[in-house]
């Protein structure tokens, strides 16, 4: 009995991620607009007034997601990324947007941000330089803080470029402990481990306790391949990177690209899918301007945002390769689980996966209820162990469930639960 009960309290502790940064911040991803994937480093304002780095774009962004549903199904930041400040410190030392493309300034930005319901995030970088060649935070970190905080700003993606690797860690956790000298809540989102990973095995643990998310992997590009490569690595670094994630500090793929030019349909709903069984931040980079409306409804699905957002907060995980098909689940609140099937095979038409074959089907023992989200939504009703339930999911594209249990797992008071509960 007493080995029994000390058993699953050790599966408790392995199975509980590390504490996380407690700011209060990020207890479910993020999500919100990023400009860098669509608009990159566009400075040149005379010749494209609409499209380029300037306060009428994020003023034009933050209409727009408060307008037409963004707002209410979850977007709450409006990001600023690289290119937005000016090339000189002020007389202070203090970082300045750049005056011609911000006439008003990043306070009176995060002003209008604010009186849309919305919250503004800005840029900077832990080393000499940003990425683009701006002013680097290196040096100045409790100025830089300060004078996001005074400016009333919400969030920090903090980059990693310019900075000797050694001197990395360091440099993050300064950042954070300055940001948080500020007083001010300011989500602060990191890229440390992706500079570190060329090094050594970034320390988790201690950037769970400094981020509320941070980016492993290289930057996203509008095409299916770069989504590929993006789960590829998540899926070969799962073992390491799944149990630093959960409420308060996320693993960071970096932004959806759904509404650009890159990626079909089908690769857009498997994007959206595996974002969300990867608890995964929602930062959408794309012009919601101008966006086709099926996009914008995928973005919006308020189905496939629940499991996203699902209070539980663990991160889903690749649990099998089939014959051309990646299973994907993620473990949700109330025993619930959400399951993903990836098409893999980029010819010919949709093909059938047998549901019975998923390795978390067991929860459905005895009975479970099933839903289909993509790529229709589709009540599947009861199913059992014994089921004959066939997905059909199109070449590179997804077919998103969620499975309900309808009487307590098997699993649930038994050995077996330790497969369950350590990723
Ligand atoms: C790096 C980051 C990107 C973006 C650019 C900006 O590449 O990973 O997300 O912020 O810098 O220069």
């Amino acid at each position: 009995m007493c080995r029994v009960a000390s058993l699953l309290a050790l599966v408790v502790l392995m199975s509980r991620a590390a504490d996380a940064l407690d700011n209060g911040l990020a207890l479910k991803p993020t999500m919100g607009w990023l400009h860098w994937e669509r608009f990159m480093c566009n400075i040149d304002c005379d010749k494209d007034p609409n499209n380029c780095i300037s306060e009428r774009l994020y003023m034009q962004m933050a209409d727009v997601m408060a307008k037409e549903g963004w707002k209410e199904a979850g977007y709450e930041y409006v990001c600023i990324d690289d290119c937005w400040p000016s090339h000189q410190r002020d007389a202070q030392g203090r970082l300045q947007a750049d005056p011609r493309r911000f006439p008003g300034g990043i306070k009176k930005l995060a002003d209008y941000v604010h009186s849309k319901g919305l919250k503004l995030g800005i840029y900077a970088d832990v080393g000499k330089n940003t990425c683009a060649g701006y002013p680097g935070s290196l040096g100045y970190y409790e100025t830089d803080a300060q004078t996001f905080a005074d400016w009333d700003v919400d969030l920090l993606k903090f980059d990693g470029c310019y900075m000797d690797w050694t001197l990395l860690g360091e440099g993050y956790v300064n950042m954070s402990k300055a940001l948080n000298k500020t007083g001010r809540s300011i989500l602060y989102s990191c890229e440390w481990p992706l500079y570190e990973w060329p090094f050594q095995k970034p320390n988790y643990t201690a950037i769970r306790e400094a981020c509320n998310h941070w980016r492993n992997f290289a930057d996203v590009y509008d095409s299916w391949s770069s989504i590929k490569s993006i789960l590829d690595w998540t899926a070969s670094h799962q073992d390491v990177i799944v149990p630093s994630a959960g409420p308060g500090g996320w693993n960071d793929p970096d932004m959806l690209v759904i509404g650009n030019f890159g990626l079909s349909h089908a690769q857009q709903e498997s994007q959206m899918a595996l974002w969300a069984i990867m608890a995964a931040p929602l930062l959408v980079s794309n012009d919601p301007r101008d966006i086709c409306p099926r996009s914008k409804e995928l973005l919006q699905n308020r189905h496939i945002i629940a499991i996203s957002q699902d209070p539980l907060g663990k991160q889903g995980y690749r649990t099998a390769k089939v014959d051309n098909f990646e299973l994907w689940e993620r473990p949700l609140s109330e025993s619930r689980l959400a399951i993903a099937v990836l098409n893999m095979l980029e010819i010919g038409g949709p093909r059938g996966f047998f549901i019975g074959a998923v390795p978390g089907w067991k929860i459905c023992d005895p009975l479970c209820n099933v839903t289909q989200i993509l790529p229709q939504y589709k009540e599947m009703g009861v199913q059992t162990p014994q089921t004959k339930m066939v997905v059909s999911v199109n070449p590179s594209g997804t077919a998103l469930l969620t499975v309900t249990p309808l009487q307590k797992p098997y699993w649930e008071n038994t050995a077996e639960r330790r497969k369950h509960t350590i990723l």
